[in-house]
């Protein structure tokens, strides 16, 4: 028998595939936020999956270019990353590991592949900065795989905690603006968990791997699928035949003025006219 429903149980309230586009000089990915089927999931304004055996599909990567008012994470499930920025930033992303990047006034970097051939995949979100934020110091928290916190479910399956909490654990990425909460969920076949989120943020559920049942009533989203969630507090979740993998994302909506020109993301267009004057000009960071 299942518990009585309560309002408070997040739903579906729509599902988007991605679509597949390419970025970069030339890299293969499917866009699945920041598309003509969703522009944008207040704060989130892109979500991109890259995963391919394909060296040619990833091998350009993305040579110089400029970030300014929001933040970029990168989530790496297979392969790896190397980073480097104008102000001598150095950092390598492995398997498993996170890069939470505050671009704030002004980043330029870029994002190269540390291999030729072999699988490589993972994941970029961009999550707005508040227009308070918005010209705020460049930070990077860089977070190895080991340093990601881990829970295990009862019967098999797990949580790792990129931010935010679970299962009285706090993530690994700490003091962002959004409060954000970022897990990535294996469980196994026929496994439900339920999972507790602020209820006033916005949420969205990826399915990676497999095919599950989300939410009340219980909807389902397959691999390379995203679900947006309604308000509430709790979430459940149940995996099909096969084991499940998915992102369960959400943060604090801003409801601010959203202008965007490529990798700058502001609240007017005087603002972005500035943006592109001041990298034009070298004075960013
Ligand atoms: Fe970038």
């Amino acid at each position: 028998m299942s518990p009585p429903l309560s309002a408070t149980h997040r739903s579906i309230q729509r599902i988007v595939r991605g679509r597949p586009t390419s970025d970069g000089a030339g890299v293969r990915l499917s866009r699945v936020i920041g598309s003509p089927d969703l522009d944008h999931l207040d704060p989130f304004l892109l979500l991109d999956e890259f995963g391919s055996e394909r060296g040619a599909d990833y091998i350009a990567g993305f040579p110089d270019h400029p970030h300014r008012g929001f933040e970029t994470v990168t989530y790496m499930l297979a392969g790896r990353m190397e980073h480097r920025d104008h102000m001598g930033n150095h950092g390598e992303l492995d398997a498993g590991s996170v890069q939470w990047m505050t671009a704030g006034r002004g980043i330029i970097h870029s994002e190269m592949p540390r291999q030729s051939d072999g699988l490589m995949r993972g994941f970029q979100l961009w999550v707005n900065l508040p227009a308070k934020d918005k010209m705020c110091e460049p930070r990077y928290q860089d977070i190895p795989p080991d340093a990601i916190p881990e829970v295990r479910l009862d019967g098999g399956g797990l949580v790792r905690i990129i931010a935010g909490e679970h299962g009285g654990e706090r993530g690994a990425v700490s003091a962002i603006v959004t409060d954000p909460t970022y897990l990535d969920v294996h469980l196994p076949a026929g496994k439900g968990h339920e999972f507790q989120l602020p209820g006033d943020h916005q949420g969205l559920v990826y399915a990676y791997e497999g095919k599950g049942h989300f939410g009340e009533p219980a909807t389902a989203v397959e691999k390379g699928q995203l679900g947006v969630l309604g308000a509430g507090e709790s979430l459940r979740v149940t995996a099909d035949n096969d084991e499940l993998r998915f992102l369960l994302i959400a943060a604090r909506p801003l409801r601010e003025p959203i202008v965007r020109y490529g990798p700058f993301v502001m609240n007017s267009r005087e603002q972005i006219l500035e943006a592109v004057r001041d990298y034009q000009s070298g004075r960013f960071g």
